[in-house]
């Protein structure tokens, strides 16, 4: 039976990144079904790989129906789903007097509800060995105001994949959550049109290339959770021991 990856947030940064790395290496699945809202980038990924067999799904997933389109594809062709990424995902910086309530929601609804919804929906079309990549962030490790909702939104994105780790041993199915820091894509483009970045946080920005190189190793060998960098490992360490009521104390209020 052909072998096939699912990948949200395919059209540009990590998620285009993990496409590019399974299409140009020895991964032995036969079909990729992309994921994201701008077809015209998605078709023009596909005819960089002729030979490849790529299907694009051009779905807003904010939007629930998008959810119910893609179940009843799921429905339609019944495949056999070896490797799902959920790499969709936004953020705004700015604090809660400054990002609307419509951003804050969208947020939770892109990175949660959407990433919550095709994993649920891809998992009945996965078989033993399969594999999820979730992909979190390291802001998921400790609250951030000025980052507030969007650290909250993958948190939820941490704690679930970890308990669907261990909720799916018995299908022996794998769930790795990548909590990167800072890395370099359009990312900021969105998170920025507010405000901008603290300074000290662009000098830990990682390459995209080596974040998603270090989660695919990860999820090959079946690990939990994925950190990429000394830096964040280190902030990881710190953030498990230094009480957050500490850290908290270090951000200004707006
Ligand atoms: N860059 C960082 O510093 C960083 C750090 C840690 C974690 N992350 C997480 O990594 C993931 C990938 O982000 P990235 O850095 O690669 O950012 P990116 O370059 O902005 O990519 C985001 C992807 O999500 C898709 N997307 C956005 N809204 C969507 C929607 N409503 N429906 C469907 N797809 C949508 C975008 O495609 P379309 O615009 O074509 O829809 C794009 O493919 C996100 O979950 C992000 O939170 C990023």
């Amino acid at each position: 039976m052909k072998q096939v990856a699912v990948i949200t947030g395919a059209s540009s940064g990590m998620g285009r990144e993990f496409v590019k790395q399974l299409l140009e290496g020895t991964s032995s699945l036969d079909e990729y079904w992309l994921i994201a809202r701008r077809k015209e980038v998605l078709l023009e990924i596909a005819a960089k790989y002729p030979d490849k067999k790529i299907w694009i799904l051009s779905l807003d997933l904010e939007q629930e129906e998008s959810w119910k389109e893609y179940k009843k594809k799921l429905e339609k062709y019944t495949p056999s789903i070896a490797l799902l990424i959920n790499a969709a995902g936004y953020g705004k910086i700015g604090s809660c007097s400054e990002i609307p309530w419509w951003e804050q929601t969208g947020m939770i609804r892109l990175n949660c509800e959407a990433l919550t919804a095709i994993t649920q929906l891809t998992i009945p079309y996965m078989k033993k060995g399969g594999r999820i990549i979730e992909v979190a962030s390291a802001s998921a490790f400790v609250p951030q105001p000025g980052f507030n909702v969007y650290a909250a939104s993958k948190a939820y994105v941490l704690s679930y994949s970890r308990a669907l780790n261990r909720e799916l041993k018995k299908k022996h199915i794998s769930v790795t959550a990548v909590c990167p820091g800072p890395v370099e894509t359009e990312f900021f483009q969105r998170a920025e049109e507010r405000k901008k970045t603290p300074a000290y946080k662009k000098l830990f920005r990682a390459s995209k290339e080596r974040v998603v190189k270090k989660a695919l190793k990860d999820a090959d060998r079946r690990k939990e959770v994925s950190v990429y960098g000394g830096s964040i490992k280190a902030m990881r360490a710190a953030v498990k021991v230094v009480p957050h009521r500490l850290i908290l104390k270090g951000f200004r209020s707006s």
